[in-house]
Formats: structure tokens, sequence, C-alpha cells
């Protein structure tokens, strides 16, 4: 698992960079290079990559597709960090962002790389046709807005220090992390011409894969520690963050977490042997320390 996990990374890393170097200089590569190439797992690929898996997807085509997702998950954790939202200083073990380059440079950053995810989705490096180009555009596009990761993080910040319910928590966690995963889930069936039923089964995977790494990230923010986890731990609980662990409890939000896995194995049932390599990924989701 590891051992794919970091070719996933490599890959990914080769083509951003290489996409990044056929562009003309500005000064914001260097703050948006940073934001990608810090240290990040590339989870979010992974899943890409065990999805497009059972449905036998091209693997280039997948690492240029989650190229662009890893642009705009880089964009949402510089703004993340920023002091008017968790007001985070440590990142991947490093300075955050705007630690080392200034707020209004991370701000502009974390823009140019949002607005990257849309140039490699409709550069001709991804062989894929116009119609299905753009059927993941208009996506991943709903993926990051207020629909999503924007309206998801505006939810988890304007939650903190309030009493708020169980399935309003999920909602937010769902809509901050888990429509990112929805399109990782989505996208071999985009690729594939599925009718929009399949193509929803998978959004909802995703959006249970989401959730349930939501989940795993606040429970290292609860035990974990720096040094693992290469940013600040226990901050959730000082800020009043809403979280299933504020409202269950952490042994009751392992169990929930697991159950989760439960249900994401007990979908994928069907798809047989092939499915074996996400059942993987998710217990490494689940386990994991950073
Ligand atoms: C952290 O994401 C933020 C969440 C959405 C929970 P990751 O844990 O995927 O961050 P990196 O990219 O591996 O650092
Ligand atoms: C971040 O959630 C979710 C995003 C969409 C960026 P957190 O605020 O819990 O992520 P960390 O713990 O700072 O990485
Ligand atoms: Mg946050
Ligand atoms: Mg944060
Ligand atoms: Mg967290």
């Amino acid at each position: 698992m590891k051992k794919e996990l970091n070719k996933i990374a490599k890959d990914t890393n080769l083509f951003l960079k290489s996409f990044i170097k056929k562009q003309r200089k500005s000064k914001l590569i260097v703050p948006m290079q940073y934001g990608l190439f810090s240290g990040g797992k590339k989870i979010r690929s992974k899943i890409l990559i065990d999805i497009g898996s059972l449905f036998k997807i091209n693997y280039k085509s997948l690492i240029i597709i989650g190229s662009a997702v890893e642009c705009i998950h880089a964009y949402s954790l510089i703004h993340d960090d920023l002091p008017c939202m968790d007001n985070d200083s440590i990142r991947r073990g490093k300075a955050a962002t705007h630690i080392k380059f200034g707020e209004s440079t991370a701000v502009l950053a974390g823009n140019s790389l949002l607005t990257m995810a849309f140039e490699i989705l409709s550069h001709k490096d991804l062989n894929v046709s116009e119609k299905i180009k753009l059927n993941l555009i208009n996506k991943i596009s709903e993926t990051s807005g207020h629909l999503g990761i924007a309206g998801g993080q505006y939810l988890d910040l304007s939650y903190e220090r309030k009493k708020v319910s169980k399935k309003k928590v999920v909602e937010m966690e769902i809509k901050k992390t888990g429509k990112l995963f929805s399109f990782c889930c989505a996208t071999p069936l985009i690729l594939k011409k599925k009718n929009k039923t399949e193509i929803k089964k998978f959004e909802n995977i995703g959006a249970d894969i989401g959730l349930l790494f939501q989940i795993a990230d606040d429970l290292i923010d609860h035990k974990g520690d720096l040094l693992n986890a290469g940013k600040k731990t226990g901050k959730d609980k000082k800020k009043g963050k809403a979280t299933l662990i504020s409202l269950l409890g952490y042994k009751n939000t392992i169990k929930y977490a697991n159950e989760l896995i439960f249900r994401i194995n007990n979908k994928l049932k069907k798809y047989g042997p092939k499915s074996k390599n996400l059942s993987i990924t998710l217990n490494y989701i689940l386990n994991r320390k950073k």
C-alpha cells in the first residue's frame, strides 16, 4: 500500500512539475509549488486509481485527473491555514504557505492552484473526448464551490463553539472533504460513459470515503502528535470545532468509522477481488498517523 501510494505521489508530482515547466514563469509559481510539493500523501489520486482499476481505466489519464484534484486540494489547505480560517502555522511539518510567503501571496497562490485544475482538465495532454472533459470540469467545479469545499469550509467555521446536530456535522464534513472524493469515485464512470444512476452510486461511495477520511483526520487531531501528523494537534477542541468526536466521544467515533468502512466494502462487494485494493486503502485511511 505504502509503495503504491508513493508511486502514485511520484507520478502525480512528475506530471505537475512538467505541466508547470511548460508554462511561462511568474512570481506565484514558487508559493504554488510549495503548496503542491511539500509532501502531501496524494490519497485522493490513490482513490481515483483504486476505483479506476474496477473499470480498467488508463493509468496516465487517472494521473492527469488526479493532478487536477491535487491542485484543488493544495489550494484548499493553503486557504484553510490562513489566519481568517483555522489560523495554523505548520503544514506537512513545514511553515504554512502564508507564514513562508505572506498572506496575500498565499491567497493568490491558492486561487491560482484552483484555476490550474481547470487548465489541466481542459488541456490536450488529457486524451479524452471534449464532451467527457466538459463533464469532468462541470463536476469538479461543483465540487469546489459553495456546494462543496467552499460551502463546507463556511459551515465548519460557522459551527465553531456551537452545538450542532450529528446530521449537520456529517453534512459539513461531506461538503468540505467528501465532495472531492465523490469526484474521484465518479471520474472512472464518467470516463466509461456510464449512466447517471451508476455515477450517483459512486458519488455516494465517494462521500462515505471522504467522510471517513475527515473523521480519521479529526481523530489524528484528537490523539495524534505534531511529529507524526506534520501539523499541530489538539486544535479542534481548542477552537470548539464541531466534529463527531465532540458529539459522540472518541470510542464511539472509531466505532462509527468502522461501520462506515463496513458499509463502503458492502457496496463494493459485487466487484469481487478487484475491490481489494480499495478495502486496503480504507483501512489505511482510518489507521494512518498523518
Ligand atoms: C488534510 O488532507 C485535510 C483534510 C481534508 C482532512 P490530507 O491529509 O489529504 O493532506 P495531505 O495532502 O496528505 O497533506
Ligand atoms: C480541512 O479540514 C478540510 C479542507 C477542505 C481543507 P481540517 O481543517 O480539519 O484540515 P487540517 O486538519 O487543517 O489538515
Ligand atoms: Mg479547517
Ligand atoms: Mg485546518
Ligand atoms: Mg483537521
